[in-house]
């Protein structure tokens, strides 16, 4: 049985930190899942650490339920969240409630986030009716880099702070079961946690949200164009890949791989007639 968006509401209530990850592909969420962490992002992060775009505004929805699937095969336990890439919630209702469907219904995922506050609550408010889930994104929104002019922290004035606690309980009030607060002042995101009944999830927004995600690529340094302020990383796959490929070539080349080891035997006297 999976964890269910009750059991992520309840952690909020037993003050218990909520902990999630991204992933995109079979095996790393089945390490994921299997690390125990309840909720497993999609991202459209995808995108760019995964696919090499430059953002995640080229991302499509092909693209999104061709990893989601994979993702579901690899999980067992945890609440998969497939994340509406650009355009495919802007347009119309419509359009957002059949994306979403597609999500649950081809991506086999729990759950949908999408970016925005005041602006899409009427949207949430629909899937949320079709009984799709729906995890809130607001502070830094990377669909809408262009109109933010960049990866700049957000709601530092007395306005910008008001309208992220307006969006935040927009998305409650729309029936979101929980509201990722990406790159924000530590305590814009500790205040709109505690106005909030439902869980926060923070990214470089301190240690004041219910919970934490993270790209699972830059806690891992797997992915180092750009390694965010808001990271930590725990490992530094780039170096372990980049020497286990250096040792592979050089052993190819100087005849040392492969040895017995990796090989197969036969009885050879049956070779003599085949010339
Ligand atoms: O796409 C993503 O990975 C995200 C997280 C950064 C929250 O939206």
């Amino acid at each position: 049985m999976r964890i269910t968006i009750n059991q992520i509401r309840e952690m909020k209530l037993k003050g218990e930190k909520i902990t999630m990850l991204t992933a995109y592909d079979y095996v790393t969420a089945k390490i994921v899942d299997e690390a125990g962490i309840p909720l497993i992002l999609v991202g459209d992060s995808l995108g760019m650490v995964v696919l090499g775009y430059e953002s995640t505004i080229p991302v499509t929805m092909e693209e999104m339920l061709h990893h989601t699937k994979a993702v579901m095969r690899g999980t067992k336990n945890a609440l998969v969240v497939g994340d509406m890439p650009f355009m495919t919630y802007h347009i119309s209702v419509e359009d957002a409630l059949s994306n979403a469907g597609r999500f649950i219904q081809e991506g086999g995922c729990q759950a949908v986030k999408l970016e925005g506050g005041v602006d899409v609550a009427e949207k949430v408010r629909r899937i949320v009716q079709c009984g799709i889930p729906v995890m809130g994104h607001i502070g830094l929104t990377p669909q809408s880099i262009n109109q933010l002019s960049g990866h700049r922290i957000q709601g530092k004035s007395p306005e910008a702070a008001a309208r992220l606690l307006q969006d935040a309980r927009a998305l409650e009030e729309a029936g979101a079961f929980a509201v990722v607060l990406e790159t924000m002042p530590t305590a814009l995101s500790a205040l709109i946690t505690q106005k909030l009944n439902i869980p926060t999830i923070g990214i470089g927004a301190g240690n004041g949200c219910n919970g934490q995600v993270q790209v699972i690529n830059d806690i891992l340094g797997s992915f180092t164009d750009f390694v965010p302020k808001h990271t930590k990383q725990y490992a530094k796959l780039t170096d372990v890949i980049r020497k286990a490929v250096g040792d592979y070539y050089a052993e190819v080349k100087d005849g040392s791989f492969p040895t017995e080891k990796q090989s197969f035997k036969m009885d050879e006297s049956i070779l003599t007639d085949l010339g």
